[in-house]
C-alpha cells in the first residue's frame, strides 16, 4: 500500500508534535510545520524517523502567504504526494502581536492554507481542523477576555472551512474539525490560568477530567485516518461555560 503523508502545521511542540507522532505510529510520513522553534522541530522529527517514517521540517509562519507557498510545493515536491493536512497551529495569546494578529492567522491564515493544499492533495484526502470548545461555542463574553480573541477567530476559521467544504469535496478533498476541552499539561492552559488563577483546578472538578496531550493527538491522528468520522468530533467533557485552550 502507498504511504501517505501528513503535514502537520504548528508540530514543533504541544499537541501538533504529539499528533505528527502519532500519525507516524500509525504509518504516515510526516512534514512538520513551525514558525520559530527549528531545534525543537527537529527533535520531532527525529522522533518520527526513529519510528521508520520520513519527516521533514518546514519552517513557514502561516501568516506568510509566499512561505505557505513553497512549503506546499515542497512537500508535494519531497513526496510526491500530500494526504492529509492538520490544522494545529493557532496563536493569539503572544505579546506584542498586531490587533488583527489572531484573525490573519486563525482565519485567514488557515482558509488560504487549505485551499492551496487542497489544490495539491490527493483524491481521498483530508484536512483536519484543531480548535477548542470555548471556540467552537464561543459566543459574545463566553470566554475569559484575553482568550476572546483567539475563539472568536477559531470559530471563523471553523466556519469559514465548513463553508468552502463543498469546495474541498468537488477536489475529493473531506474535512473534519476535532474539537478538545482545555487540555492538561499545554502551554496555553498554563497561560490561561496564569490570567485566571485556579482555572485549571476549577475546570478538571467541573468536568470530572481533562483530556491530555496524548489524548487529543490521538483523537486528531483518528479523525484523519478515519475512513467515515463524524464531521465534528469533541474530545473531553462538552458542556456550558468551557473555559478552555
Ligand atoms: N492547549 C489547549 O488546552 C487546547 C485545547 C483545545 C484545543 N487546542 C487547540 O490545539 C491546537 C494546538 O494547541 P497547543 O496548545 O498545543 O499550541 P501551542 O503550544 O501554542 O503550539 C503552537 C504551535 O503552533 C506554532 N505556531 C504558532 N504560530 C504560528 C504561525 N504563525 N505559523 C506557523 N506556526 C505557528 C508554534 O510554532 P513555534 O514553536 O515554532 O513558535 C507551535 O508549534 C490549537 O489549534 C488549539 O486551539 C488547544
Amino acid at each position: 500500500m502507498t504511504t501517505r503523508t501528513a503535514l502537520v502545521t504548528g508540530a514543533s511542540r504541544g499537541i501538533g508534535a504529539a499528533t505528527a507522532v502519532q500519525l507516524a505510529r500509525r504509518g504516515v510520513d510526516l512534514v512538520i510545520n513551525y514558525r520559530d522553534k527549528q531545534a525543537r522541530a527537529e527533535a520531532v522529527a527525529e522522533q518520527v524517523r526513529g519510528l521508520g517514517r520520513r519527516a521533514l521540517t518546514a519552517r513557514a509562519d502561516l501568516t506568510d502567504a509566499d512561505a505557505v507557498g513553497s512549503m506546499i510545493e515542497s512537500t508535494v515536491s519531497a513526496y510526491g504526494r500530500l494526504d492529509l493536512l492538520i490544522l494545529n497551529a493557532s496563536g493569539g495569546l503572544e505579546r506584542d502581536v498586531a490587533e488583527d494578529y489572531a484573525r490573519r492567522l486563525n482565519r485567514d491564515a488557515q482558509v488560504r492554507l487549505a485551499e492551496l493544499a487542497a489544490d495539491r492533495m490527493t483524491d481521498g484526502g483530508r484536512i483536519v481542523f484543531v480548535t477548542s470548545h470555548e471556540a467552537h461555542f464561543y459566543s459574545d463574553g463566553s470566554t475569559l477576555p484575553v482568550y476572546a480573541p483567539v475563539a472568536a477567530s477559531k470559530q471563523a476559521g471553523e466556519r469559514a472551512l465548513l463553508d468552502r467544504e463543498a469546495a474541498f469535496a468537488a477536489r475529493g478533498v473531506s474535512l473534519v474539525v476535532v474539537s478538545g476541552d482545555l487540555i492538561d499539561g499545554t502551554i496555553t492552559a498554563k497561560l490561561l490560568d496564569r490570567a485566571r488563577p485556579g482555572l485549571i483546578e476549577e475546570r478538571r472538578d467541573r468536568a470530572g477530567y481533562l483530556p491530555s496531550i496524548e489524548d487529543f493527538a490521538d483523537a486528531v491522528a483518528g479523525a484523519a485516518l478515519a475512513t467515515d468520522p463524524d464531521k465534528i468530533i469533541f474530545v473531553g467533557t462538552v458542556d456550558q461555560g468551557t473555559p478552555a485552550g
